[in-house]
């Protein structure tokens, strides 16, 4: 069984309804927003999956405990872990406020760290398991006014890598993706004029898709993918060709 945290919108959705597709049992997590959460649910139940909700702030021991009981109680022990809960609060670092800076890195990376930690002794057991943990581009290159989201998801990447170490002898897979810019409410919002200045940086000319995020994550929590461990997958149109 697979579970996708920050599965009620964006990213997450379309990773839930791609895993979903392959006949994976999914659980989603989300924060606040109850409707679109149960759209995923029955987005992914409309391709013949088991798909159950859960509302929890990855941030949040309590909450992440109370997650996997749910989850562990539903479904048994989670197979492939997908961290893709995340948000930005943007600002340049001299305005950047305390709180923007610690809620960052509270969902984006110490979420990544409890939700890992809670899924890694069952895996250990199972002798099997998938982790792919989304950061982003801007966990690469930087960008600035996201100095708080890029060292999320710089720390991501570190995270990564070290667990993947740690556990690669267990038969536990763990990888993260890097979208670039994605097709989401947020860019569907930029003025044509906008869009047109960051299609100039993209080589490929356009936006990535959510369901061209999708498709890497389904690769990488996939069983073909035992021997690639610890890597950080661009996902970007060519935009950083690291
Ligand atoms: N979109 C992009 O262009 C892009 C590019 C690079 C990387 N990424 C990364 O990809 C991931 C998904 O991005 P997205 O654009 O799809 O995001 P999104 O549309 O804003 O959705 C974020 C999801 O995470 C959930 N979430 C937020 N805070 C949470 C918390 N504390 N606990 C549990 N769930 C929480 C949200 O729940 P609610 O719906 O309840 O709020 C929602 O389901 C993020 O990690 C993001 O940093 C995105």
């Amino acid at each position: 069984m697979a579970l996708v945290t920050g599965g009620g919108r964006g990213i997450g959705q379309a990773v839930a309804v791609r895993l979903a597709k392959e006949g994976a049992r999914v659980a989603i997590s989300y924060y606040s927003n109850d409707a679109t959460a149960k759209d995923t649910v029955k987005m992914a139940r409309k391709v013949g999956a088991e798909c159950e909700v859960f509302k929890s702030n990855v941030a949040s021991i309590e909450d992440v405990q109370a997650l996997f009981e749910g989850v562990g109680e539903a479904f048994g022990p989670v197979e492939i872990l997908i961290n893709n809960a995340g948000i930005r609060q943007d600002n340049l670092l001299l305005r950047m406020k305390d709180t923007e800076f610690d809620e960052v890195l509270a969902t984006n990376l110490r979420g990544t760290y409890l939700c890992t930690r809670a899924v890694l002794r069952g895996m250990v057991r199972a002798r099997w398991g998938r982790i792919v943990n989304i950061s982003s581009v801007v966990g690469l290159v930087g960008n600035a006014g996201q100095a708080n989201y890029a060292a999320s998801k710089a720390g991501m990447i570190g995270f990564t890598k070290s667990v993947a170490r740690e556990v690669a002898n267990r038969g536990i897979t763990v990888n993260a993706v890097a979208p670039g810019y994605v097709e989401t409410e947020l860019t569907a919002g930029l003025t044509e004029n906008v869009k047109r200045r960051i299609f100039e940086q993209i080589p490929t000319g356009r936006f990535g898709t959510t369901e061209e995020i999708a498709e890497v994550v389904a690769f990488l929590a996939g069983e073909g993918t035992a021997y690639i461990t610890g890597q950080t997958i661009a996902v970007d149109g060519g935009m950083t060709m690291q």
